[in-house]
């Protein structure tokens, strides 16, 4: 997991690292890449009143430690949770890790998971604005109020006042002027508490004290202003909410990562305080709904508090690929969309009269000079402008502005060979109709341009005229309309959870967003992601709740509300393509003033089909009147593009932006007009079914909505469905398509996979280690070590083994365990999740039993979504080569 910000929708291009090319076996570290703290856990206990017979227990975690230390199990204790109803147990460190089976058998133990680390921000984008003239301010920081109708509110005094929100993050600088420069009840921040300290990293011991303050890191001072900047500063912005209280509650240091019994410490520590709203831009490929900080997040909306957490910036790496804590139930997980205008900044043409050029960036290109243009051809349909060394009677190029077409290619081999002449500034034009960032490496005066600027510039310097350009310093910068303006940021993760549930919620927008940052860091900054869009969301909570009032039912409402109530996204503005699938938009992008003034009211917002073994096709939803007109309701389908979630014929995730069919689901209404008498309610029956003619390989994503229209109001409902059986969809990658060998692999001691029947003593770095990778989630991961011989029917790249079950095979003992893992991605490192490494660095069972000296394998099994963890038939299998444990005695 990790803080959701800095992410920049202009620098996605290049962000990641696609699987392009096989990866070499020498470039896999041989050590476990699990984010799991070693030896430390989160048990939960169950309230004293679950346990027979100690109902006048008062302190369950006395009985519990009794019944460990009874059990001969040595631990310390880190942190106690006691909040019944939504988290009673401890964080605790055991002094023999593998004692965590006897914990797990503990009398009032009722779950255990092991402490998990979430990494820190990547820091992608971020930009300090040195000043209301700085060239990176976007020209309309206000236009995302007005796209979700939060300027309305402002306008009718609606500003979220007498809301608490709790916001966990970095901590925030409680002195800037624009959050109120105090801290403590009577401000705008009213208080606080630092979980962590400045030095903490995730792996060295929290100094926790009473003053959230961050001036070190930044990311929680930007969620503040986007709830809380007071309007009237020299920036024109303004909170969603600014007159709302806000609490900082800080989870991460400076820098590093931060261990999640924190986030449940900060959580529960919020709801003691009393917030209405906790809001959580962090988190990290996760898929599930099962993690701590998911589960508790929800059980802590479900008493009517609202929580909203950010979905995620991993929409390059396809579908079911959702975000942990993001995932909670019964939380809010937002989505970012991006505003209507891109700032871009113009060139101002000299010597010929021509309208400026737009160049796709933020900053101006570092030069007050006024160019002369070169063109590197003077053709303009060249398909490889520059691909290959410039000729030798080319100018010293460094006082010029260099103009090369795009095509063939990369853009840095481009300007390898215009730099080799000098060059330095650069205008790259398009072949096409394009205009995106580019990713120019390390050149970072370089560019792309529209191609019909580009052409015009060719045709000056070839009827040599006397034109320069120049890149204003200051005042360049312009609102370009966005081709993907109002669109979902396409670095929002996709959904939906492997257990069918749709994540994000509502979108928001999150896009290069000018905020507050510490003073000492610069004061305001501009950053990018669904961090940006999830404190929207907390913001429109405190003012839904500051109208309706805080009470645990308005609380409820309120994911209900925002979904019925938002804006379906459109995939693209090409006329004829469909809706953005649900998987992406949630429920579309949130209508605030909608959501708080509307007089109808839809229930439930989500229509959960599930995968067709379990599919639920019939639903039923209400409409209520709540004005005082007797109301006509007309009911239709509107379908959203049907998402290829796996990509045809392979068993990989289609990449993002995850292509769309229009296919769609067939929706029956039991009505499609109802009049409702005032204060009246009525029911609808929808009974959905999965797109025909479809390949179901390609585990088709399909959603869509029921919308809902008065004379003066527009409501919906949102389903999604999988148009397969997801206990078809094979777990593990059995390619070779990542390493140039078949996975799961047995590396030996050198990384190699091993060849033949080798012997490890565990002396050093002599020890086996499992290399693979999966291709969906799996609910449970297991590797067993088996006999040599031992006679099992495998799915997965089988070797000539005989047939047999599992059931009948002795298991010699469990090696690893992992629950409710995510997939991998299609990136080419561990750190980006592209695959998963188990070390076996000592010879041991996970019950820490010495595995004698002697042949044997390792049984690797991976459970399919949805199957029984009893059916042999559920699991895919792979039996690893023989191997010997040999170790000197
Ligand atoms: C965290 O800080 C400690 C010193 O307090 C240092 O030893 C350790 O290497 C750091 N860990 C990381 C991951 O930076
Ligand atoms: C500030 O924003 C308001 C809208 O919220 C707008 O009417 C006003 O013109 C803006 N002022 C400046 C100086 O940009
Ligand atoms: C920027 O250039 C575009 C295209 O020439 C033009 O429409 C726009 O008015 C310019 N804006 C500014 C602020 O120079
Ligand atoms: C712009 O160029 C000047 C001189 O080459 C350099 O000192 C300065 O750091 C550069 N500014 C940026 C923002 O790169
Ligand atoms: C532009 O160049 C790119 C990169 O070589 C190429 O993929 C694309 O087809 C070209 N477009 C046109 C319209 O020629
Ligand atoms: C440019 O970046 C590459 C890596 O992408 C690096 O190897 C190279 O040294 C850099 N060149 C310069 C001049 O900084
Ligand atoms: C879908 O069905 C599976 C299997 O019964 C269940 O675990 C899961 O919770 C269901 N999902 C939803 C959204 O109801
Ligand atoms: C495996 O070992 C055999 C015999 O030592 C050798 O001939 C073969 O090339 C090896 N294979 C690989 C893939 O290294
Ligand atoms: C640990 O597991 C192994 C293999 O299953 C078993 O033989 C051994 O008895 C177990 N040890 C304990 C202390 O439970």
């Amino acid at each position: 997991m990790r803080l959701l910000g800095y992410l920049s929708s202009l620098a996605v291009l290049s962000c990641f690292s696609l699987v392009d090319a096989v990866v070499p076996l020498s470039s896999v570290r041989r050590v476990s890449s699990t984010n799991v703290v070693p030896g430390r856990f989160i048990i939960e206990v169950a309230d004293a009143s679950q346990i027979p017979g100690k109902r006048s227990i008062t302190n369950v975690h006395d009985l519990v430690f009794a019944n460990l230390r009874k059990r001969g199990v040595n631990f310390k204790v880190d942190k106690q949770f006691n909040h019944p109803g939504l988290f009673t147990g401890a964080a605790v460190t055991l002094d023999n890790p593998s004692d965590i089976a006897q914990v797990q058998d503990t009398t009032g133990v009722v779950a255990v998971r092991p402490v998990t680390l979430i990494p820190p921000p990547k820091p992608v984008f971020s930009h300090v604005v040195t000043g209301p003239t700085d060239p990176a301010i976007p020209p309309d920081s206000e236009s995302t109020h007005v796209l979700t109708g939060v300027d309305k509110l402002h306008a009718q005094g609606i500003t979220g006042k007498g809301i608490k929100i709790g916001i966990i993050d970095t901590g925030i600088d409680w002195t800037h002027p624009v959050l109120g420069g105090a801290i403590g009840p009577g401000n705008k921040i009213i208080g606080g508490f630092d979980f962590v300290g400045d030095a903490y990293n995730g792996t060295n011991t929290p100094m926790p004290d009473d003053n959230p303050l961050d001036q070190c890191n930044g990311h929680g001072t930007h969620v503040a202003g986007i709830i809380g900047a007071n309007p009237g500063n020299e920036f024109n912005i303004s909170g969603v909410a600014f007159d709302a209280s806000i609490t900082a509650y800080r989870v991460f240091g400076c820098t590093g990562s931060v261990s999640d019994d924190i986030l449940v410490e900060a959580l529960l520590r919020g709801v003691s305080d009393g917030q209405d709203i906790l809001t959580m831009s962090l988190g990290g490929s996760d898929g599930w709904t099962e993690d701590t900080v998911s589960v508790l997040s929800s059980r802590i909306s479900d008493t009517g508090k609202i929580v909203t957490i950010a979905a995620g910036n991993d929409g390059d790496f396809g579908s079911f690929y959702s975000s942990g804590p993001g995932n909670a139930i019964d939380a809010i997980s937002v989505a970012s969309l991006d505003n209507t205008v891109i700032p871009l900044q113009n060139a101002t043409v000299h010597g010929v009269a021509h309208d400026p050029i737009p160049y796709f960036e933020l900053f101006p290109l570092n030069t007050t000079d006024s160019l002369p243009i070169f063109a590197t051809s003077t053709d303009t349909t060249v398909v490889d402008d520059a691909c290959n060394p410039l000729p030798d009677d080319t100018p010293d190029l460094s006082g010029f502005l260099t103009i090369i077409r795009r095509g063939t290619c990369t853009f840095v081999q481009k300007l390898t060979n215009a730099a080799a002449k000098g060059a330095q500034f650069v205008f790259i034009y398009d072949n096409g109709s394009g205009f995106a960032a580019i990713d120019t490496g390390n050149f970072t005066q370089a560019t792309l341009i529209q191609a019909a600027d580009g052409e015009f510039l060719v045709s000056q310097f070839a009827a040599k005229a006397p034109i320069t350009i120049s890149f204003p310093q200051i005042g360049g910068l312009f609102n370009f309309p966005d081709t993907s303006g109002g669109l979902i940021s396409s670095f929002t993760s996709y959904g939906p959870t492997n257990d069918m549930f749709f994540k994000p919620a509502v979108a928001a927008p999150g896009g290069n967003i000018l905020s507050t940052f510490p003073v000492p860091l610069g004061v305001f900054a501009i950053l990018s992601g669904t961090s940006m869009a999830t404190p929207f969301i907390a913001g429109s909570s405190a003012l839904l709740m500051s109208v309706k009032g805080n009470s645990p039912a308005v609380g409820k409402s309120a994911r209900t509300l925002f979904e019925t109530t938002a804006q379906m996204v459109a995939s693209s503005h090409t006329d004829g393509d469909p809706l953005q699938t649900v998987s992406q938009q949630g429920a579309g992008l949130v209508n605030v003033f909608n959501a708080i003034h509307t007089t109808t009211i839809v229930s439930p917002g989500e229509l959960l089909l599930n995968d067709t073994a379990h599919f639920e096709g019939t639903q039923t939803f209400t409409i209520t009147n709540n004005s005082p007109q007797p109301q006509t309701f007309k009911l239709s389908h509107i379908p959203a593009g049907t998402a290829v979630a796996i990509a045809p014929g392979d068993i990989f995730a289609s990449p993002g932006p995850v292509p769309l069919t229009t296919q769609f689901a067939n929706v029956r209404l039991s009505r499609t007009s109802v009049l409702i008498q005032p204060f009246q309610t009525a029911s609808v029956t929808a009974t959905i079914t999965p797109p025909s003619g479809i390949d179901p390989s390609t585990f088709p994503v399909f959603s869509g909505f029921i919308q809902i229209e008065s004379a003066t109001e527009t409501l919906h409902v949102t389903y999604l469905g999988v148009g397969n059986a997801l206990k078809n969809k094979q777990v593990t990658d059995n390619t070779s398509e990542l390493f140039g060998v078949p996975l799961p692999a047995l590396l030996d001691s050198n990384g190699n996979v091993q060849n033949g029947t080798v012997s490890y003593t565990f002396v050093g770095a002599d020890f086996p280690t499992i290399l693979s990778r999966l291709t969906f989630g799996t609910p449970l991961l297991r590797v067993d070590l088996v006999s040599p011989n031992a006679k099992i029917q495998t799915t997965l790249n089988k070797r000539a083994t005989p047939p047999g079950t599992f059931s009948s095979v002795p298991i010699l003992g469990e090696v690893f365990e992992f629950d409710f893992i995510p997939r991998n991605s299609d990136a080419t490192d561990a750190a980006d999740n592209g695959f998963s490494t188990f070390a076996i660095t000592t010879p041991t069972f996970t019950n820490g039993t010495t595995i004698p000296n002697g042949q044997y394998r390792l049984l690797f099994r991976a459970l399919k979504v949805t199957g029984d963890r009893n059916t042999e038939g559920d699991f895919e299998i792979w039996l690893s080569p023989e191997f010997g444990v040999e170790v000197p005695k």
